[in-house]
């Protein structure tokens, strides 16, 4: 089962190697590709979306398609890059077919390699990108608008915690440039946050 599985990983190329080889979500059947994280491996800043599309699938790397070059754009505002000090994941790392919801099925047998995915990487500061991500995360039926803005503390199963922030996804901005606006004082708030927890050295 996933989480013994999971568990049973003591760096993060242990777990990616065990999520490659995890055989028990079916989503994997239907995606071309396993699409584990991008960026820097044990960056202060670890953000967390909700699954690939259809480029992501392809290229086999998260946020790789519109939506994660709005991403790239609004880290560099807070002078952060993907390749220098951000780690990116997804709660789920196959396609689901024509991007549906993943189930909370789906979600739930993800979580377990999520969770670790999360304990070993140790950010200091986790960004939660769009609703289904927040929600699966933090383990809570409230809603993105509700959610997002608002600093959670994610307990994990070493009893390690994490800051973490909910905000809208990319590809919402995309479709709703209003919300743009919010997700500026969202990306501040990051930006303050790692400041406090990463004094330059
Ligand atoms: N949307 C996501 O949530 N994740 C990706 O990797 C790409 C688009």
């Amino acid at each position: 089962d996933a989480r013994a599985v999971a568990r049973g990983c003591t760096t993060i190329e242990e777990l990616e190697a065990a999520v490659r080889a995890f055989e028990g979500c079916a989503l994997k059947r239907t995606a071309k590709n396993t699409v584990f994280a991008d960026g820097v491996p044990g960056a202060p800043l670890m953000i967390v979306g909700e699954a690939p599309g259809a480029d992501e699938d392809r290229i086999g790397k998260p946020f790789v398609g519109v939506s994660g070059q709005l991403m790239d754009l609004m880290l560099e505002a807070i002078g952060r890059r993907r390749s220098e000090s951000v780690y990116i994941t997804n709660i789920l790392f196959w396609r689901p077919p024509g991007n549906r919801t993943p189930t909370l099925a789906e979600q739930a047998i993800c979580m377990a390699f999520t969770r670790r995915h999360i304990e070993l990487a140790k950010p200091r500061v986790l960004v939660l990108a769009g609703g289904t991500a927040a929600k699966s995360v933090l383990d809570t039926t409230e809603g993105i608008m509700r959610l997002r803005g608002k600093w959670a503390t994610l307990t994990l199963d070493d009893g390690s915690t994490v800051p973490a922030l909910p905000t809208f996804h990319p590809a919402y901005l995309l479709r709703t440039p209003a919300s743009k606006r919010q997700s500026w004082w969202d990306l501040l708030a990051i930006d303050k946050k790692l400041r406090e927890l990463t004094p330059p050295a």
